[in-house]
């Protein structure tokens, strides 16, 4: 016996955020109508590379247009995602519900009983391990993980390599959730989860040996000012390592636009794009791998788990509710499958002082 509830939230544990319907995610995000429309471009908004550019010139110098363009998309992105994220299936309740059917006993809790259910990002831990091996992460790593959701990836750090982690999180809700998750598995003191926007870091320069992220920055609408941010709280030196969805040159507009409607993924860059970025933000010895073929394979079964619990859901949420969920899953692996949409992993180094 298996509950959609909670199959939704095994379904996803690899496979990002789970999808809107095209006209709720509208309503709720806004992003349809508010949303600024670009043509011709390879990221979302104009801090693609290049895109600024133009605009800058024409901006008076005590404005400083990464800064517009950062406040401006804010303005209309961020409540979006946050809604998106308020509403998403893997959450506290349904984590504890999982535990629950397993037969776990809800107050001996360990880190490993939650790694199957609090990570939401493709590839699971092994994912997670790969980014903190391009971050250098040590035991004496003083880590941020920006986006940090339910703290997943921070805990399975903190555990993997006695590490300090500190993760940022847009959405009050799952950054409250995440703290009482850490708390519950032992680990409160060795990961604290703070309410901010990775856009506008609260933390003082240098405060951070190495930074992560895995698929958050897909939904920040500034990449300049979430890597600049970056950048700044690193040490010279310190290493950032990151995963996220990577627009191919063939991604059409309307293409863009569903999956911000449906996925919140209000910011899309290209491979190049953010090599560029992260060098405009301060980073060197930039490395890019393009993780798409991996990703198709992750996708592809995702949709067929999903196909293969057809009664089950539409028992539960009805015919309509599984075909427009089935469409749109099938809309995205087609994004990848025919190489419009892909994963890529980065990782770079602060520039030193003087480097
Ligand atoms: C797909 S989840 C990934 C969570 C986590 N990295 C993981 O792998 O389990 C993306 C997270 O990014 C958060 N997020 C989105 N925009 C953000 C922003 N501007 N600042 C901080 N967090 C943000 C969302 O609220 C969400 O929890």
């Amino acid at each position: 016996m298996t509950r959609p509830g909670v199959n939704a939230a095994i379904r996803r544990l690899e496979s990002g955020p789970a999808p809107l319907g095209p006209r709720t995610a509208a309503k709720n995000a806004g992003l349809r109508t508010r949303r600024p429309r670009r043509r011709g471009s390879t990221s979302s908004f104009a801090d693609a590379a290049g895109a600024a550019a133009p605009v800058r010139a024409i901006f008076p110098l005590w404005i400083s247009v990464d800064m517009w363009i950062s406040f401006s998309a804010m303005a209309v992105s961020l409540p979006a995602v946050s809604d998106f994220y308020s509403r998403h299936p893997i959450n506290e309740a349904q984590i504890m519900e999982a535990l629950r059917r397993a037969g776990k006993d809800l107050r001996r809790l360990t880190p490993e009983d939650l790694f199957e259910w609090d990570q939401d990002h493709y590839g699971g831990l092994a994912a997670v391990e790969a980014v903190a091996r391009r971050a250098d992460i040590d035991p004496e790593s003083r880590v941020l993980d920006i986006c940090a959701g339910l703290g997943g990836p921070a805990r399975f750090l903190a555990r993997r390599f006695g590490c300090r982690v500190v993760g940022v999180e847009l959405n009050s809700e799952r950054c409250a959730a995440g703290r009482r998750l850490s708390a519950l598995v032992g680990l409160g003191d060795r990961v604290r989860l703070v309410r901010g926007d990775a856009q506008a870091l609260p933390f003082g320069r240098a405060a951070f040996t190495a930074a992560v992220s895995q698929e958050g920055l897909l939904h920040v609408p500034g990449k300049a000012a979430v890597l600049g941010e970056c950048a700044r709280v690193l040490l010279p030196g310190g290493r950032f390592a990151f995963t996220d969805w990577i627009a191919h040159a063939r991604l059409a507009d309307g293409e863009r636009q569903r999956l911000a409607d449906w996925m919140a993924a209000v910011s899309l860059q290209s491979l190049v794009g953010y090599r560029e970025l992260l060098a405009r933000a301060g980073f060197d010895g930039i490395e890019a791998e393009d993780l798409s073929t991996e990703w198709i394979g992750i996708l592809r079964r995702r949709l067929e788990m999903y196909r293969a619990m057809r009664e089950d859901t539409v028992t539960r949420f009805g015919q309509g509710r599984y075909d427009e969920y089935n469409q749109l899953y099938a809309f995205f692996v087609r994004l990848v499958e025919s190489g419009k949409l892909g994963g890529a992993r980065f990782s770079a180094r602060a520039r030193p002082a003087g480097a």
